[in-house]
């Protein structure tokens, strides 16, 4: 988990990990592998680090199931040339990713009609149907009514059975339901890390952001 006040460089943090923005200085290491500089393109697809945006990246007015299919075929070339076998298999991976994401009971329904929250819990299915390593969500939870935001939580907790994930929040609640590790960044640089239970207590911390709340 990343918190910090605004501006922090929280997202940049995130944007050099996928290789959005190269550094100035300073290099990124994934799995011990150099990935500094690389194409978004390749550090998605070979190193498997998959991130969910802010903005919308679904299909409006196709179902929720075409949009895990969609997200599933599209970045492999083994599904392409799908057997009948294959079929059956990408059949049961969706419905695993569809209840994952908590919306199995909504899979035929247009990704349109969606609320705010399930189209975040869509999109997320979208990451997942990549098979990440390691799953970058930047404040999945904004926008979200606090049941939206508890379900958001369970689904985290579960998804990091399998996948290694970095959080970005600023709904403290969140954090102190999903996090283990901590990371608190401030003016670009990290102040604190740990468990949260220790970090809040931090008084560079609280003066920096937790008093905002
Ligand atoms: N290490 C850094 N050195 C210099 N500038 C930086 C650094 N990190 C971030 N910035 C700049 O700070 C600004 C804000 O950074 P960023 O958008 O990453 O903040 P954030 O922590 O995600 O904030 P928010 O909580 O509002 O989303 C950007 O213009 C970015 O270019
Ligand atoms: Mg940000």
């Amino acid at each position: 988990m990343v918190i910090g006040p605004n501006g922090a460089g929280k997202t940049t943090l995130m944007d050099l990990i996928t290789g959005k923005t190269r550094p100035t200085r300073g290099r990124v290491y994934f799995d011990g592998h150099n990935i500094t500089g690389l194409a978004p393109s390749k550090i998605s697809a070979k190193y498997r680090i998959g991130r969910k945006f802010q903005g919308p990246n679904l299909f409006e007015n196709i179902s929720v199931r075409e949009n895990i299919e969609i997200a599933l075929h599209g970045h492999s070339t083994v599904l392409r040339t799908l057997t009948y076998r294959r079929d059956a298999d990408a059949e049961a991976r969706i419905g695993g990713i569809l209840e994952q994401i908590g919306l199995a009971g909504k899979s035929e329904m247009n990704a349109a009609a969606l609320s705010h929250g399930e189209r975040q819990w869509l999109e997320i299915g979208m990451v997942i149907a990549q098979e990440p390593k390691l799953l970058i969500l930047d404040e999945p939870t904004a926008g979200m009514t606090v049941a939206e935001t508890a379900k958001t939580g369970e689904m985290i907790r579960a998804l990091k059975e399998r996948h290694t994930i970095i959080v970005v929040e600023h709904d403290m609640a969140f954090v102190r339901q999903v996090a283990e590790n901590v990371t608190v960044l401030h003016q670009g640089e990290i102040i604190k890390e740990g468990l949260f239970s220790e970090v809040e207590k931090d008084p560079e911390v609280i003066r920096v952001y937790l008093q905002d709340f």
